[in-house]
């Protein structure tokens, strides 16, 4: 019998660790490649979802997070800093926990999802507020990392991005070749660098035959990428991707134009359609900021950007339940029924 070991483990040979490093994991990655029959009709496309919300804590950042913090233990550290939205906070305290490390975490006060709260806390991760966003809280993680003995694992620490290109590889292991287009939602914009670097490696080294273009989506209230330029104060639902000034932002501009793609935006109200669309159409339940890249996929298509008969991977980067609250508002109350067969049959419309 076989189970999937872990990302360090899979693709060891490309990735930086040697027979000695010490790999602290939970056995992130191997997360499904869904078709997604809806889609695909939507668009005419071959639509497939990369479900990473499958991964231990919940998120993408899993990939990253037992990268980072597997070279943190090998050099020694014994304290790690992230600042967060939420899903690197949970990631950084889970492994954190494998290594036998202190963490540290810094959240913009009032904006992150109770689900991923209550992740830092029971994993014991020591937790700050910040009376600022998250832009501010990675200024004040790196100044930490600077001035004290403490690692910082943001997607700034190029282990994560080497992590997370292993998305990449299980895609083009899955599907025999990278795909014609690869959507991602952009916030810190670490991903999309790492998922380029990923698709580059594998073609460089003929494993794959091509590379895909690189699709791009921001929440409009959040979009520093689309409009050139640093956004003050960033607002959207979709409070993972919550980010005015992305510390990637060169990188996904780089992957942006060599893969031929683009990067845009999409609005709170597109974010939330495609959210209800992938959980009621598709039969995966992810947050917010996920369903950015299936509503930048929609709205491409609307647009007539999407030729027909192309393979297109979306990344849906976080699971839903670590932020419900979107799948309840607006939703119907369930009405109470009495313990009694007819009248529940009668309310379920089968009598
Ligand atoms: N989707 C989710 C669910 C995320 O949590 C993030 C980033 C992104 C997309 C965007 O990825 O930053 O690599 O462009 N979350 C970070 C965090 C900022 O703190 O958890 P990115």
């Amino acid at each position: 019998t076989h189970q999937w070991r872990g990302i360090i483990e899979e693709y060891r040979d490309r990735l930086p660790v040697t027979d000695t490093t010490p790999v602290v994991t939970l056995r992130e990655g191997g997360t499904p490649l869904v078709p997604a029959q809806v889609l695909s009709e939507r668009t005419g496309c071959e639509v497939h979802l990369k479900v990473e919300g499958a991964n231990p804590t919940g998120s993408f950042k899993d990939r990253g997070m037992t990268m980072a913090i597997t070279r943190a233990k090998e050099e020694g550290a014994q304290a790690v800093i992230c600042a967060s939205t939420g899903n690197t906070s949970a990631s950084a305290a889970a492994y954190a926990v494998r290594a036998g490390m202190v963490c540290a975490v810094l959240v913009p006060q009032g904006k992150i999802a109770l689900g991923k709260m209550g992740q830092a806390l029971v994993y014991g991760s020591r937790i700050l507020q910040v009376d600022g966003n998250f832009d501010d809280c990675l200024n004040l993680a790196r100044a930490l990392s600077e001035n004290y003995p403490v690692a910082l694992v943001n997607s700034v620490n190029p282990y994560r991005i080497e992590g997370q290109k292993t998305a990449s590889f299980e895609i083009v292991d899955a599907l025999g070749d990278a795909p014609d287009i690869h959507v991602l939602p952009v916030g810190n914009a670490g991903n999309i660098t790492a998922y380029w670097k990923g698709y580059t490696e594998y073609a460089a080294d003929g494993v794959s035959a091509r590379k895909p273009r690189m699709w791009g989506f921001q929440a409009s209230g959040s979009a520093p990428i689309v409009r050139g330029e640093v956004v003050k104060d960033p607002s959207t639902i979709a409070t993972a991707i919550r980010i005015g000034n992305p510390a990637s932002w060169t990188q996904a501009l780089a992957a942006r134009d060599d893969s031929g793609g683009f990067i845009d935006e999409v609005t709170d109200r597109e974010i939330l359609r495609a959210y209800r669309l992938l959980a009621s159409q598709e039969g995966v339940f992810v947050e917010p900021a996920s369903a950015a890249s299936v509503a930048g996929l929609l709205k491409a298509a609307e647009q007539g950007k999407v030729d027909p008969g192309q393979r297109i991977v979306c990344t849906v980067t976080g699971n839903g339940l670590k932020d419900p609250d979107w799948a309840v508002a607006g939703a119907p109350q369930p009405v109470t029924v009495p313990v009694d067969a007819s009248a529940a049959a009668e309310r379920l419309g089968l009598a």
